[in-house]
């Protein structure tokens, strides 16, 4: 039997939020032979020092706890888990201003070494796990990952999973040479990141001087090669790519894609993020709206992040992601697997659970659904709603590294 929530002993199995959970098993429960899985350190004291009990647990109580915590997989804020981003590498061939700025991301950065990364096998068999407890969208992400060798491998491996939708988010450099490669391996969609369409514009924004059509011509691959309704994300950066907003929204409409603006965001530590550079998405309607009138649609899903509206005269859709003036966290649905498997239960965390630790030391599958479950049920996160407030962390997860 396994069992989470309150043991005999009278303390919790399950870590305190912020403290790492470190994976154990403690000998069989004398009673209900229950075994915990991860436990803090005032349950490391207590194992030291058991104390005695004086109280034999009715079974049937147990079982009424059982039956709680085999009941639906939802948080402390009641949001189930439906979505998996997985950063397949920390390393991009973009240098953005507003994620991977050149002074913070040069040579001399420590990137994750090759043999850290979790094997395609550790992936499949994670992204199984997490298919059980209630993910049915799995996005590959980075970093840029189709800087990852053979990824097409990986998605083919995933694409085994019955039930799953499989996305890839990607800057579009190398789309054009391996968009047909994706989609064979069963990729469903693609997501494109693209700030300008004006050409020096757009190279001033990845810093690389990476010119506005290859990526044009990814994504026309990717059309190609058969993905419909390719999204195109746009991170909008008050005074630096604003007045990309009308020409990119021109280029976009009447085709099939379906360009999203995006506040930017004060994800981790090195963007020097200001609140006076985000350009709202109310403001990025506004200006839509002025030239192209706009009415709002529904949601796709409940966890979408993005707002959608159509153009009313039937040129297509576009969306707004306002993650800083108007969060979602009350429906995030979302766990972030990083390159080397830390587990982030949000976008803005600053500790990730030690997965794949869990993998290397050769935890079953049982016991990596049991820990997964545990940070899930514990999970609180909404810093987008919190923003601002002093108790916050500084130390926050770069974007590159976890995905977007
Ligand atoms: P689909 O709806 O499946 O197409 O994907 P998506 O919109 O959920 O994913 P995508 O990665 O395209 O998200 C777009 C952008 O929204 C990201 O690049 C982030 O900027 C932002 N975003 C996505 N998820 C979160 C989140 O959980 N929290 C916050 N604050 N921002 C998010
Ligand atoms: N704010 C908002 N979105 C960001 N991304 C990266 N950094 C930021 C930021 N500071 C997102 C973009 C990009 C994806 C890879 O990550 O959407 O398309
Ligand atoms: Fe730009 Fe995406 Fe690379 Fe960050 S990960 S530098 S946003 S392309
Ligand atoms: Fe989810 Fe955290 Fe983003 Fe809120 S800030 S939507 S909790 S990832």
């Amino acid at each position: 039997m396994r069992l989470s929530g309150q043991c005999f002993w009278g303390v919790s199995p399950r870590n305190t939020r912020g403290s790492r959970p470190i994976l154990c098993q403690i000998k069989a429960c004398p009673y209900v032979g229950a075994v915990y899985s991860g436990f803090d350190a005032r349950h490391n004291a207590a194992m030291l020092a058991p104390p005695v009990p004086e109280i034999r647990i009715p079974l049937s109580s147990l079982r009424r706890q059982a039956a709680r915590v085999d009941g639906p997989l939802v948080d402390q804020l009641g949001r189930p888990l439906r979505d998996l981003r997985i950063s397949v590498t920390d390393r991009c061939n973009f240098r953005c201003t507003y994620c991977m700025p050149k002074d913070k991301f040069g040579r001399e950065h420590a990137f994750l070494s090759r043999d850290r990364l979790l094997s395609f096998e550790d992936i499949r068999r994670l992204a199984r796990v997490f298919h059980g407890l209630g993910v049915r969208k799995i996005r590959l992400t980075g970093g840029e990952p189709l800087l990852r060798r053979d990824l097409d491998r990986l998605v083919a491996m995933l694409a085994e999973i019955p039930a799953l939708e499989l996305t890839l988010t990607t800057n579009g450099a190398l789309l054009a040479r391996y968009a047909a490669a994706l989609k064979a391996a069963g990729l469903h969609r693609v997501t494109v990141s693209l700030d300008a369409l004006d050409d020096a514009r757009f190279r001033r924004m990845n810093d690389v001087d990476f010119p506005v059509a290859d990526v044009l011509a990814g994504i026309e691959a990717a059309e190609r090669a058969g993905f419909t309704s390719i999204k195109v994300n746009m991170v909008v950066k008050r005074g630096f790519n604003e007045a990309d907003i009308l020409p990119m929204a021109r280029h976009f409409r009447g085709t099939a894609h379906v360009l999203r603006f995006i506040e930017y965001m004060d994800v981790g530590c090195s963007n020097g993020w200001r609140m006076d550079e985000v350009l709202t998405a109310r403001e990025v309607l506004a200006r839509i709206g002025s030239e192209f009138p706009l009415q709002p649609i529904d949601r796709d899903y409940p966890s979408e992040v993005a707002e959608r509206w159509r153009y009313a005269d039937g040129g297509g859709e576009i969306g707004v992601i306002a993650s800083v003036t108007q969060a979602f966290c009350h429906d995030c649905s979302r766990l972030r697997l990083s390159p080397e498997g830390k587990l982030y239960s949000c976008l803005f965390a600053n500790v990730g659970h030690d997965l794949g630790g869990m993998l290397r030391t050769g935890a079953d599958d049982a016991h990596l659904a049991d820990w997964v479950s545990g940070v899930w049920r514990d999970r609180a996160d909404r810093y987008s709603e919190l923003r601002g407030s002093a108790q916050l962390g500084q130390q926050k997860v770069e974007m590159s590294y976890i995905g977007g």
